[in-house]
């Protein structure tokens, strides 16, 4: 009875752990939810409005997308789906072509259908939200976890222009939790300078959001492996009765 314990808590011990984070710079984390249908949903048309003008989720159908958050397919088509030649049961691809974007951009925008198995929900978090104003580079923005990158702040209007108090070296420091010597966090270095058109807190809401739907795309089946789980831990906890009773049955005449 003791080892069958064990061995259940043993089965189950994985799903409650979920996958931690790997290691490299501590990030701002995050804790996705992919259970929150209306949070998917919101991020699904920030990805759409803000980010498939350049990117595209290219192993992604619109049709599978709609189904596992809960969207009816004719609302789908009418406000996700905004090239008019697409159709719900294709691919979310971008309208601009590959090359013209290296070269607007210097690097071509990546594929976004994985890139949060790629880097990581955590990283993706801190990344949207860690752009800051530097007049040297071409798009006027630099960023704390992702130096020098080719890509514009595409949430500045929402968040706000944000400045950097701290030296490159000690903003890339100050990811270190806490810097002992100047006492600084990354929040210390970059602070909002112009306000946008959402608090802090709507702001983190709306990347949160967003990055709740990368994590979504980058694992579509865990949905459905939640789903099944719970069906699953069901059926096993019922089974547990009957196969005690019977335990019980086929020893009561041997003690
Ligand atoms: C104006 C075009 C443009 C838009 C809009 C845009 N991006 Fe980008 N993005 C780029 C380019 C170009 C790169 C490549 C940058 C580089 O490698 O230096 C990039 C890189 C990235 C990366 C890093 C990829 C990697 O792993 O190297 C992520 C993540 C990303 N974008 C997310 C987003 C999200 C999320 C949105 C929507 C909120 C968005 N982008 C909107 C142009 C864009």
């Amino acid at each position: 009875m003791k080892k069958f314990l064990i061995t259940l808590m043993m089965a189950l011990a994985p799903m409650t752990a979920s996958a931690a984070g790997g290691a490299g710079v501590p990030l701002d984390s995050f804790e996705g939810d992919l259970t929150d249908q209306a949070s998917l949903q919101r991020g699904m048309q920030t990805f759409v409005n803000r980010c498939m003008g350049c990117h595209e989720a290219g192993y992604q159908r619109f049709e599978r997308a709609a189904q596992d958050l809960g969207m009816p397919n004719a609302l789908v088509e009418e406000y996700l789906i905004l090239d008019p030649a697409a159709k719900i049961g294709e691919h979310m691809k971008s309208a601009m072509a590959k090359d013209d974007a290296a070269t607007w951009f210097g690097a071509p925008p990546p594929d976004l259908t994985l890139e949060a198995r790629l880097r990581g929900s955590d990283w993706l978090y801190t990344y949207l939200r860690s752009f800051y104003k530097d007049e040297s580079r071409p798009w006027g923005v630099n960023n704390a976890v992702f130096p020098d990158v080719g890509m514009p702040n595409v949430l500045e209007d929402l968040q706000g222009k944000v400045v950097n108090h701290c030296t490159p070296e000690e903003l890339a420091h100050s990811q270190d939790e806490i810097d002992p010597l100047t006492g600084k966090t990354m929040g210390g270095c970059l602070t909002v300078d112009e306000a946008g058109s959402q608090s802090a807190e709507e702001f983190d809401k709306t990347v949160y959001d967003l990055v709740n739907f990368m994590t979504y795309m980058g694992e579509p089946s865990r949905l459905e492996s939640e789903r099944l789980g719970t069906k699953v831990l069901i059926f096993l906890a019922i089974l547990f009765v009957f196969a005690f009773a019977l335990k019980k049955e086929y020893w009561k005449d041997v003690h």
